[in-house]
Order: structure tokens, then sequence, then C-alpha cells
């Protein structure tokens, strides 16, 4: 029997894992042509506060993704019953280290602790999460500045896939500060070219809304909550939902669950991006051009 090609039948699938190890390859020959020419290594630290699990399995693979390319990392963790004044002070002196060129406070926050008062107390040169309302501020009028990671991972994966994205009716549901709002302002911008919609939890008539999409994109954070019917034929899916689901069937006893209901919606799309190994390793390697770009920039 002659079989398939797995190529053939997945010819549909923005392989965001592929994409991410491509972009991997060209940080890492930047940094040796950097270290080459008497320049410092880029270094990015990251915050833990606490020992939740998701955000110590993030944390874990951004320091493990600054190996993989040539970057110093510095963890530095506290308890959760860490004091705001504490956590504060940590970012004051890392704004003034020489040596780290872009830190991270990873999210969230123990309850005490104003999560705005500290992403505003983030030297803004130094913000490679582009989340500091100077960043965000700076995006949405398209002068350069520090894009959080998801928003800027899927405006690449567009890019490379040569995504037609002129003209189109894009249609984004979610609207965090993180993902729907900032990836809503990349969309409309010149050089992508949509007509973007922000799709949100009031929004009448949702899935009728979401029909029209040419391109549509899950930030919701809710498992597999678009059905085919509510997707066109022909369109480009972008699924960001990575919800922690148990299972009996991984290691870590949980696997990743995308926003979209995939094995209905694939096949009607021309584009969709697979949960996981779509978006999320876009995400971690946006961060790491961020921090390319901060320790360019110093030297
Ligand atoms: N928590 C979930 N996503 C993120 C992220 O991109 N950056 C930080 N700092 N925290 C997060």
């Amino acid at each position: 029997m002659i079989k398939t090609p797995k190529r053939a039948i997945m010819e549909n699938i923005i392989d965001g894992k592929l994409t991410a190890h491509e972009i991997k390859r060209e940080i890492k020959s930047e940094v040796e042509i950097l270290i080459e020419s008497g320049k410092k290594q880029p270094h990015l630290a990251a915050i833990l506060v606490g020992h939740d699990g998701g955000s110590e399995t993030y944390v874990a693979y951004k320091i493990k993704d600054c190996e993989e390319v040539g970057f110093k990392s510095s963890l530095i963790r506290f308890e959760d019953d860490i004091s705001e004044h504490e956590l504060l002070k940590k970012i004051h002196e890392l704004n003034e280290n020489e040596d780290i060129d872009g830190f991270i406070v990873q999210l969230p926050l123990p309850n005490h602790i104003d999560e705005q008062k500290v992403i505003e107390a983030i030297d803004p040169n130094k913000d490679v999460d582009g989340f500091h309302p100077v960043n965000v501020g700076r995006t949405v009028i398209g002068l350069p500045s520090f894009v959080s990671a998801t928003p800027s991972g899927i405006i690449e994966l567009f890019k490379r896939y040569q995504i037609d994205t002129s003209g189109k009716n894009c249609v984004i549901v979610g609207r965090s500060n993180i993902v729907g709002r900032p990836l809503s302002i990349l969309m409309s911008q010149k050089k992508i070219n949509a007509t973007v919609t922000v799709a949100h939890s009031r929004t009448r008539d949702l899935d009728k809304v979401c029909a029209k999409a040419d391109i549509l994109i899950a930030a919701l954070g809710s498992p597999e909550f678009i059905k085919a019917d509510m997707v066109k034929e022909g369109a480009v899916v972008i699924d960001v939902g990575t919800t922690r689901v148990p299972s009996t069937e991984t290691k870590s006893g949980f696997r990743l669950k995308g926003d979209v209901k995939y094995d209905e919606v694939a096949p009607k799309c021309a584009h969709i991006t697979p949960v996981p190994g779509g978006v999320g390793p876009m995400t971690r390697v946006a961060l790491l051009g961020n921090t390319l770009i901060a320790a360019k920039a110093k030297s």
C-alpha cells in the first residue's frame, strides 16, 4: 500500500515549531557575530515569584531558550510572600544593572502585588515583554518599540508563510492587554493592512462575526471554543489558546488545549496553527528577538 506522505495531508498547517527553530538558528548566528566583534553576550533575566506550575514551566523554557541561542540568563526567584516593596527594589536594581539587557517579571503575581505598578517600574528600554505603557503607546503609533511576544510571533508567522493579509477581514476573539489588543493594532497597521474586528465576551452574534473572518485569531483562553460552524471555508485560523488540562497521557500530567476545535476546523482552513507547535514556540522566540534588539541597542 502506498502511504500518503504526512506532509501532504497537513499542508495547511502553519508550523510554529519549525519556524521558531529557524529563527533561533538566525539569532544564534547573530550572537556569534556580536561576540566575534568583541561585544558582550546578550543577557536576559527573569523574575519568578512563587511556585505556580504554569509559570515555573514557562520560565524554565525561557532560560533553556537563552542557552540554545548563546544568551546569558539569570533566574531570580522569590517566595510568594515577597512584599511589593521588595519586588520593586529588585526591579530598580535590574534597571541599573549594566550587564542585563532585558528582563521580565513572570505574571501572574500574587494578589497583594499591583501588577501594573510592577510593569511600570521596568525601564522601557529593558522591557523585553513589551508590557510597559511606553512600549504599548509607541507600538500604537508605529514607532520602534518592544512588542509583546505573542502578537509579534503571530505577525512573524504571517510574514514567513507569506499569508496575504492586505484588505482581509480579520476577527480577533479576545481583548487582553498582552495578546488581543496589541495584535489588533499590528494587524491594522501598514504592511499588514487587515480590517480588524476585536470580538469579546459581550459581542453579539459572535459565531456570525467569526464566520465572516478571512483571518480568525482565537485568543480567549477557552478550550475548543471555536467550532467548525464559526469558521469560513478557506479561512486562516490562528489559535493562541494554551489552556493546561489534566492528562493521563503525559509525564507532566497536563496537556495543552487550544481555543479551536482543531479536528473539525482544520479541514475547512487554508492555514491553521496547531496546539501545541503553533503560536507557543513563536511566542518564546519573540522574547529572544526582543532581547537581541535590546542588547544591540546598547552596544
Ligand atoms: N504570563 C503569561 N504570559 C506571559 C508573558 O508573555 N510574559 C510574562 N512576563 N508573564 C506571562
